[in-house]
């Protein structure tokens, strides 16, 4: 200001060249620029260079962890730029929930990254908006609870699973494996029971080649090039890795196209065998909202199997892995799994019996915090909050991480510790800041099923199993730091699973 004021006074003393009048002119638009920016405060942050913005100042291979540490210095809202592109952070429980579901609405939009644009076309749930989003969100949640999500009829299916699963681990005799094969197709034949209403064997070429596209796509999807197609699509062109992604997710949704073909051809009104079936009986009684068709159909199935399948099978490959790392927490799960369920198959019913092992998956899925920044939201319009102004269609990270290890929230938060979740008498106590899940209008569609995945394959794998390290490797050389892919993951290791004596 004092600056302004001195260049005014000395240029009104003496003749106004045009210069000067210039001068003054873009002197006052800055400075009126900066107040009205006063009035409606941005969230802070660090400087941003130009073209990189802050990533410089973050490490790509753990930005959640650069995005806590960030939010130290800047508070819990605050301004990142990634690349040229502006992101708001939310940071902590008590601001993330009080952004997504206090403000469910304004922080309820899916930001669509240029990548999933090109793969979905709006079409689907995960990378959808609007009317698109709303009728296939509306119609999974409604089939999926008719088919028993959470319920009697999914158990069954998981439970038939789980015979599966324990089979393969058995053929290993006690010697140490990768665990993430064998899991992977377990819990991806559960969206196919659950979405085309039968599973697949494991051995089944048509079965291993949909596994492995998909693990291939999420690889590739979150391989270095398509980053930087995501964040500067305009300077870094669609690449070879654009191509044969782009081919194989095509691939895939006509996969898909041909298993809901057949699945149409056999259809019976009355009895609805899985989602797609749903959709055709739905369909036929005169559903007729022009957002319900067969091509959001299509890419609402591929959505379950990448949205459902590598979440839970990595969360459930850190409860086992957590296991080898702490015998001692493995033996009390162990001893009250034999004491209350004996030696008949666990079900959903013994999980109230069970407040030590329900805790140790709680804090599993805490300590694992596989999806760290959740999935970029955007906000629906300008909004005023927190002290902060933030314009509609504004970039949102729900920083998950923060919310799962708030040291407000947690009294380790650090460190694998089942009493999070146990009160002095060992009774089972929910915490508000467990949220992997995320939380408000977006908040994930599978959560009630993933939650009756995980315990039922983690009792019945326990239960029959002793779970430990390979030969010659000492727990403390199990390492907790997460390997970063589409989800993060525990690092390449193998387990021996041991057949326990007192199991069915
Ligand atoms: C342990 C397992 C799982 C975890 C940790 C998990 C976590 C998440 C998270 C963090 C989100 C993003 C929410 C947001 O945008 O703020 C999400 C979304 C979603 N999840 Fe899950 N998920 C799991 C299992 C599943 C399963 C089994 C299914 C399928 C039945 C599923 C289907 C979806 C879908 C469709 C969305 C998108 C919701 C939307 O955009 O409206 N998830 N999940
Ligand atoms: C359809 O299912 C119902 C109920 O299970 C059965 O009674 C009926 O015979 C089936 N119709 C056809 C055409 O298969």
């Amino acid at each position: 200001m004092a600056l302004v004021a001195g260049l005014l006074l000395s240029d009104v003393s003496t003749t106004m060249s045009l210069g000067a009048v210039l001068l003054i002119l873009v002197l006052y638009l800055l400075y009126s620029g900066t107040s009205s920016q006063k009035a409606q405060k941005e969230p802070p942050g660090p400087k941003p260079l130009p073209l990189l913005g802050n990533l410089l100042q973050m490490d790509l291979r753990r930005v959640h962890e650069s995005l806590c540490d960030l939010s130290k210095k800047y508070g819990s809202v605050f301004t990142v730029y990634f690349g040229s592109k502006k992101v708001v952070v939310l940071a902590g429980y008590k601001t993330v929930k009080h952004a997504l579901v206090n403000y469910a609405d304004v922080f309820g939009g899916r930001d669509i990254p240029p990548l999933y644009h090109d793969l979905a076309n709006g079409y689907g749930i995960l990378w959808a908006n609007g009317g698109n989003w709303k009728v296939m969100r509306r119609f999974a949640l409604a089939a999926l609870r008719d088919l028993g999500m959470g319920k009697r009829n999914s158990e069954e299916k998981i439970i038939e699973e789980t015979h599966y699963l324990k089979d393969v681990f058995e053929k290993f005799e006690g010697k140490s494996f990768d665990t993430t094969h064998p899991v992977n197709v377990a819990i991806s034949n559960i969206i196919c029971a659950i979405t085309f209403g039968n599973r697949f064997d494991y051995e089944d070429p048509k079965f291993k080649l949909m596994v492995n596209r998909g693990n291939e796509n999420m690889k590739n999807a979150v391989s270095i090039p398509l980053q930087l197609y995501n964040m500067f699509p305009k300077i870094f062109p669609r690449t070879r890795n654009w191509k044969e992604l782009v081919n194989n997710v095509d691939n895939t949704v006509n996969e898909m196209q041909q298993i809901c073909n057949s699945l149409k051809e056999t259809l019976n009104l009355s009895v609805s065998r899985g989602l797609i079936d749903s959709f055709f009986i739905r369909k036929a009684l005169g559903e007729n909202d022009v957002h319900f068709h067969e091509k959001n159909l299509l890419f609402t199935v591929s959505n379950l199997f990448i949205a459902g399948t590598d979440t839970t099978s990595t969360t459930l490959r850190w409860g086992l892995f957590f296991m080898a790392k702490y015998p001692l927490i493995q033996a009390k799960v162990q001893e009250e799994i034999d004491r209350v369920v004996g030696s008949r198959l666990p079900v959903m019913e013994d999980r109230k019996n069970l407040p030590y092992t329900d805790a140790v998956i709680h804090e599993t899925q805490r300590l694992a915090n596989i999806v760290p920044m959740s999935l970029p939201h955007i906000t629906t319009c300008d909004i005023q909050f927190e002290g902060f102004f933030i314009k509609k269609g504004t970039s949102v990270i729900p920083l998950l991480t923060s919310v799962l290890k708030d040291e407000n929230e947690w009294e380790s938060p650090d460190k694998f510790n089942p009493a999070h979740f146990l009160d002095e008498d060992g009774h089972f106590v929910k915490s508000d800041a467990f949220m992997p899940f995320s939380a408000g209008r977006r908040v994930c569609l599978g959560e009630s099923l993933a939650k009756m995945e995980l315990f039922l394959f983690f009792t019945s794998l326990l239960q029959y199993f002793q779970f430990t390290p390979p030969p010659g490797v000492s727990e403390d050389q199990l390492d907790l730091t997460p390997s970063v892919g589409f989800t993060l993951n525990p690092s390449p290791h193998e387990l021996c699973a041991v057949r326990r004596n007192r199991s069915p």
